[in-house]
């Protein structure tokens, strides 16, 4: 057994139910290793919104841990994702973060890849050269109703249940007619299980997020996660007044809690992530019945978290770049028809959540900066605010006791 696995193995015996994690799992970069071994290489991750590639060649570029890869939309209209890296000796095929090609050329010797992947052309090969064994290497990819998702595993962890019992929570809010009306990535000088924690819970939310707590409930059992499935009575009768109105909306968690999907209220009146509280686009996206619908939450570890609402919609995307760094994209969709200044004014759009993230990453990078202190000790989570903190927590700890061996050794 490596020194590392030992230390692990003994972080992971110590650990108590209930309290935060250890400092090294917050920090060291041999603990961050695991995770991308463990978990961001092999488990489906949410790369973005189909709609955001919106004709065949358009790609975008994504960086996760070592991996560098490509999402494209093929000449068919299919979305495939491929390694950004050459056949022949490796360079990069796409240096732009995001881009529309006929073809994928490598930048240092022409090599020319169809938008399927196959090799194309490649000069002065001799004839005994196989075009066909030097195709682009695939990456898992699926697009579940709007929502590409990719898996770097050699074989992907079942992708279908999931898809099945989403699919239809979603189908009412018509992703495939929506265009992407902003995007903002911004770096959070955290970890990614910060970053995580941080949205699991509301009990930091009055004291932080002045503009999103106009609308959005503080309330547990909407932010969180109800142990045993039951919710107030308020909240069972939105469920029902939605699910009567078409549009699926009653919580189910998945086994082993990687995945949630809940349509839950806003606060009483409220219809949209605004700082009045009413719709930010006329010209809705999806066919939600009503305007006061709530929020059809989504989320799934380790990469998103989804907001669907009556009149847009919001994914985010998590990415770790480092043991203390990770990056979050929060993308706004509304319908494609929908005309900026006639339908909608972009900055009501998206004010809530840009100082909501940006009131988020301070928090977290205060949360990081307290746990870089050796002063540091695992403390205790509000049973009654932070049974979602505790659920992720939990996840991620089945996850670590679940792995293999790392298929890669720390090289110290
Ligand atoms: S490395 Fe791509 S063509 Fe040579
Ligand atoms: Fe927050």
């Amino acid at each position: 057994m490596s020194a590392f696995s030992a230390t692990l193995s003994d972080l992971l015996s110590r650990h108590v139910p209930g309290r935060s994690l250890a400092q090294p799992f917050y920090t060291a970069p041999e603990i961050f290793r695991h995770d991308l071994d463990t978990i961001w290489y092999r488990e489906w991750l949410f790369a973005l919104p189909a709609c955001q590639l919106g004709k065949p060649g358009s790609y975008q570029r994504l960086k996760i841990g070592v991996y560098d890869i490509v999402v494209i939309r093929d000449s068919k209209g299919g979305i495939r994702a491929f390694h950004n890296t050459c056949r022949h000796r490796g360079s990069i095929l796409c240096r732009a973060a995001q881009g529309r090609v006929a073809k994928l050329t490598c930048p240092y010797h022409q090599w020319t890849y169809d938008l399927d992947g196959r090799l194309l052309w490649a000069r002065d090969m001799g004839g005994d050269f196989d075009p066909a064994a030097h195709g682009l290497k695939s990456v898992h990819c699926r697009d579940l109703a709007g929502l590409v998702y990719v898996c770097l595993a050699a074989e992907a962890p079942d992708f279908d249940a999931f898809a099945e019992t989403v699919r239809p929570y979603l189908g009412v809010h018509d992703l495939t007619e929506a265009k992407v009306a902003h995007q903002s990535s911004i770096i959070e000088n955290g970890n990614w299980k910060l970053v995580w924690e941080n949205n699991r819970e509301c009990y930091h939310c009055a004291g932080n997020h002045p503009d999103l707590c106009r609308t959005y409930p503080e309330d547990p059992t909407i932010t969180g996660v109800s142990a045993d499935g039951t919710f107030p009575e308020k909240v069972e009768a939105h469920f029902n007044r939605l699910e009567a109105a078409g549009a699926p909306s009653r919580f189910h968690m998945a086994e082993g809690g990687q995945y949630r999907v809940a349509r839950m209220p806003l606060l009483d009146g409220a219809e949209s992530y605004t700082v009045s509280g009413k719709i930010a686009v006329r010209k809705r996206l999806g066919r939600v019945p009503v305007l006061d619908a709530g929020t059809l939450l989504l989320f799934h570890y380790p990469t998103t978290w989804n907001h669907f609402l009556s009149d847009h919609s919001l994914t985010f995307r998590v990415i770790p770049i480092s043991p203390t760094e990770t990056e979050v994209t929060t993308t706004w969709l509304v319908h494609k028809d929908a005309v900026e200044g006639v339908d909608y004014d972009l900055d009501t759009l998206t004010r809530v959540w840009i100082n909501t993230n940006d009131e988020d990453r301070r928090v977290v990078e205060e949360n990081q900066q307290g746990i870089n202190s050796p002063a540091y000790e695992p403390g205790p989570y509000s049973a009654t605010h932070e049974d979602g903190v505790m659920q992720f927590v939990d996840w991620y700890l089945a996850r670590l006791r679940a792995a293999r061996p790392p298929l890669t050794v720390a090289a110290e």
